[in-house]
């Protein structure tokens, strides 16, 4: 009897450690092992994957060390086994943390089937620099001309090692753009340094470990600076120096040594500069020259005479406004090399990257000494297929290489600029111009990428591929409208209409972390949000419905996906300043009046005048009184979550009150509202500000309007990311699904006809007959209209939040008769999702993958539970929680896991 326990309890525990469960995607504030945190409670999020189905955690520990090998006298916290299910977003609650030390980190967790995992690998952060007194070292500044367009100044110093070198680091910024060097070697892979912010309150440091790049003996570091975003031109009239018309650098090295003592050597006075460098001109809009032969040889090695050089000046600026980088660093990213090289018929030389892309191209040219190679950028070709850069407006976009000459091959790339293209034209390049000449170097903020979409059609797969290069090419530290331009800024608008798709493509979760900071910094004492976020502006005039709008928008979106209450947290005071703002200007009245000076910003406008089809306007005033509505409802939730229950009930009221407003305003008994635009009709009943009686009648007005339209859309920024939403929640899928699928203009996949490999900025960019819009604006790279992709991934593939961070999550895919099949992935905070549909022979699959330690409802469209099989077998109880017909479709309740669900459906598959 005895042995056959001692057999039974050997054969358990043989099964439990049979059936693993293991942690992997550790992450400390969104990012993996950071460098340069901040603050005293770093956030650690863990995902669990495991054998069977339905895991969830019951427990956690967490120990966290400066050792890695977490030795007990390491230790700065054990946490002890913890009985909780969260695995995100957990706070450092250990010994305080001291500056410039790294802390290991591991955790164990305990699952609902008694399992136990091992501790995970082992991942880290480490702190940057906490007080302003650690900056030991003193801003420098070179003396240059105050004029614009100056060339890049280079600084230097000469230091010696003389013990055993253990780990180096280096903490920088600057005023302007910096890269440093040392001893010859660029520090960090990072480039647009120190990133875009309100640099007066906020300006961000980064930090290098160059262990490896520091000897033992003579040493030397070199900066070279650009004029950046601090002190370029930045917008359209004459704006530049909008932070300050001086560069400046400030950097420490730490140097630790192997007996554990430690060293700084920093930027001060002893740093010597001079302004005859080879960048001999440096610009975001204009682009950059570079002289080789200006090129100065071991300029940033020991042993350089820099008897010439002449001495920096020290320079004070207040050290609290330097801020640790919460964000993912700009890199290059990917590179392309030209699918053709062709002249055009005037003769131009022209090489064509096949991708509408930001960066620039590296170049690799021999020629003799002198010799210019000029490169200019240009997003289409017309219809003459002649190259075209009208609608870059003020920007010059060009590159200028001047060889230094003798046989090494010459290889260039610039360091202070970007550009927005697919094409380049090559002027003076000697000999026959190769691809590999060429290269175009992709460049943006280094997100994770994290979703997938894919349908049967081709088209609407080019789209999601448009939409992706979209975000990249925009997404440089600051989201941008667009890249290629005398613009390239921050609007708010563009941003608030195109966070959520971003957040499925890419985690954009610390890009955002960092821009609403900037946003808050910017907003004005009275609440109003600028136009552009970093405040280029400001002309004091501030927000514009829609716009502003950003401040409640974008918070919300984050804390959805990412189920990071911190958003709210961090930008409460920002959402409550903005709706208390248009509270005071819409007053008793509760009407916005003069709150929108974008309105529903590139709507839908007729080619001809004497065309009979009306426009798609939406009055301005309407549009800010509804956004006012929306807003106020978005911070009542919003202090929900935080427990506020005053402002809860508060801006809950004002919601009601402000509906109740707009319905005696715009709205007649028979649900139309004013403008009679499918704007109106979408934001009105996206906003909830309709009485439950009218939804049907104003959405029906809507569906008229489309139809009226040979199903075309007539949505500008404001409507158009909601647009097929709308339609869908309300039973109009299969007209969400025509607007989608439209081919002609104005649609989404017009652009795609046309050969569009990012978004536009208008509808009719390229008007069918070839011709160009209006030159004065004109973007092929704007992300606001690729704001469909949310739908993409959220109806048509069904990947659906059910509770923030997709803590639950409904697969809810709504299938059309035009589509075989379309799936989506999607990578969350507790790991990977996925859905997709394909039907085939009247039968209905659907594919499903559910992370651990989430529960999730499966809608099956159009399935009757009765004869649904899973995984092949007829579906039963104990693989799922629950499962019933409601409607026409079924639900049913799982764990995490894999499905397959197949089950018979009539043709066509239904769709609402
Ligand atoms: C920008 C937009 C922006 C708009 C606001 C344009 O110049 O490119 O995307 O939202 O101005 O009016």
């Amino acid at each position: 009897m005895r042995s056959f326990f001692a057999a039974f309890f050997l054969f358990v525990t043989f099964g439990l450690h049979a059936q693993k469960i293991s942690l992997y995607d550790l992450s400390t504030d969104h990012r993996t092992n950071p460098i340069g945190i901040g603050h005293q409670a770093p956030r650690l999020s863990w995902k669990i994957r495991g054998e069977g189905r339905d895991i969830m955690q019951q427990a956690y520990q967490i120990r966290v060390s400066t050792r890695a090998d977490f030795s007990k006298t390491s230790l700065v916290w054990e946490s002890g086994k913890i009985n909780s299910a969260e695995s995100i977003l957990q706070p450092y609650k250990g010994k305080a943390l001291g500056s410039a030390t790294r802390y290991y980190w591991q955790v164990k967790v305990w699952d609902n089937k008694n399992r136990e995992s091992a501790w995970s690998p082992v991942a880290f952060w480490e702190m940057g620099l906490l007080s302003p007194d650690d900056w030991k070292a003193s801003w420098i500044e070179p003396v240059h001309d105050t004029l614009q367009k100056i060339p890049a100044p280079m600084l230097r110093k000469e230091f010696n090692t003389k013990k055993k070198i253990a780990s180096v680091r280096l903490y920088v910024t600057s005023h302007g753009f910096y890269e440093v060097s040392i001893n010859g070697k660029k520090a960090g892979d990072e480039v647009l340094t120190p990133g875009w912010t309100a640099y007066q309150k906020r300006l961000q440091y980064q930090v290098y470990d160059v262990t490896n790049l520091i000897q033992q003996g003579p040493n030397a570091i070199g900066a070279m600076l650009g004029d950046g975003w601090y002190r370029g031109q930045l917008g359209w009239t004459i704006n530049w120096g909008v932070w300050g018309k001086q560069l400046g650098l400030l950097c420490q090295l730490q140097i630790t040594y192997a007996d554990a003592t430690m060293e700084i050597v920093g930027t001060d006075n002893s740093w010597k500069f001079t302004n005859d460098g080879p960048i001999v001109m440096n610009s975001i809009y204009d682009g950059e020259t570079y002289d080789a032969r200006k090129e100065i040889a071991g300029w940033d090695k020991p042993g350089f005479d820099d008897s010439k050089w002449k001495a920096v000046n020290a320079a004070t600026y207040p050290l609290d406004v330097i801020v640790a980088t919460e964000t993912v660093p700009v890199q290059r990213i990917q590179e392309l090399k030209p699918v053709r090289i062709f002249r055009t018929p005037k003769g131009t030389l022209v090489a064509d990257l096949g991708q509408n892309m930001v960066g620039w191209v590296r170049l690799r040219v021999r020629g003799n000494a002198g010799a210019r190679v000029v490169i200019k950028h240009a997003e289409v070709l017309d219809k003459f297929g002649e190259f075209y850069t009208a609608n870059l407006r003020d920007a010059d976009a060009t590159m200028t290489y001047i060889l230094k000459g003798g046989n090494a091959e010459e290889v260039y790339e610039p360091r202070f600029t970007f550009f927005g293209f697919r094409y380049v034209s090559v002027e003076g390049f000697p000999g026959e111009l190769k691809p590999e000449n060429v290269i175009g170097v992709v460049v943006h903020s280094n997100m994770t990428p994290s979703g997938t979409f894919e349908c049967s059609n081709l088209l609407v797969n080019q789209l999601q591929r448009n939409i992706v290069w979209g975000q990249k090419g925009n997404f440089v530290d600051v989201p941008t409208d667009c890249p290629q331009r005398d613009e390239r800024l921050g609007w708010t608008g563009d941003a608030q209409a195109f966070c959520r798709t971003a957040a499925f493509n890419m985690n954009v979760a610390p890009f955002f972390v960092k821009w609403l900071k900037d946003l808050s910094a910017d907003q004005y004492p009275d609440g109003r949000v600028p136009f552009v976020i970093p405040d280029v502006i400001r002309q004091n005039s501030g927000t514009s419905a829609g716009w502003g709008d950003v401040a409640t928008i974008a918070p919300w979106t984050m804390y959805q996906v990412f189920g990071d209450k911190k958003f709210l947290e961090d930008q409460y005071s920002s959402m409550k300043a903005y709706v208390d703002y248009i509270h005071k200007k819409a007053g008793e009245s509760y009407i916005w009046k003069g709150g929108s000076v974008f309105g529903d910003w590139l709507y839908y406008k007729p080619q001809m005048e004497s065309h009979t089809e009306p426009d798609g306007y939406t009055n301005p005033d309407m549009i800010a009184t509804m956004f006012y509505a929306y807003s106020s409802k978005l911070l009542s939730r919003t202090a929900r979550e935080l427990g506020k229950i005053e402002d809860e009930a508060k801006y809950e009221a004002i919601f009601k009150k402000v509906k109740e407003v707009f319905n005696q305003e715009y709205v007649s008994p028979s649900g139309r509202i004013a403008s009679d635009s499918q704007t109106a009709y979408v934001l009105a009943l996206m906003f909830d500000l309709l009485p439950d009686g009218l939804r049907p009648k104003a959405t029906q007005h809507l569906v008229n309007d489309i139809k009226g339209r040979r199903n075309h859309l007539s949505t500008g920024f404001l409507g158009t990311p909601y647009l097929c939403h709308v339609l869908s929640e309300n039973g109009q899928t299969s007209v969400a699904f025509d607007l989608l699928l439209q081919e002609s203009y104005p649609s989404w996949l017009f652009p795609v006809k046309m050969g569009a490999t990012t978004i536009w900025e208008r509808w009719d960019g390229q008007r069918p007959d070839s011709t160009f819009q209006d030159v004065g604006m004109n973007s092929f790279n704007h992300y606001a209209y690729g704001a469909i992709g949310d739908w993409m991934y959220r109806v048509v593939a069904g990947i659906e939040i059910g509770a923030p961070g997709y803590r639950i999550i409904r697969i809810q895919p709504k299938p059309d008769a035009r589509l075989q099949y379309a799936k989506a992935s999607y990578e969350s905070m507790y790991g990977k999702i996925s859905s997709g549909w394909e039907a085939k022979d009247g039968a209905m699959t659907v594919n499903v993958m559910i992370p651990a330690n989430t529960q999730a409802v499966v809608i099956l469209p159009g399935a009757d539970i009765s004869k649904v099989n899973m995984n092949g077998v007829r579906l039963t109880t104990g693989p799922v929680k629950t499962f019933s017909n409601q409607g026409e479709n079924a639900y049913i309740e799982v764990g995490s896991g894999e499905y397959n669900f197949t089950y018979p459906v009539t043709v066509p598959a239904p769709s609402n």
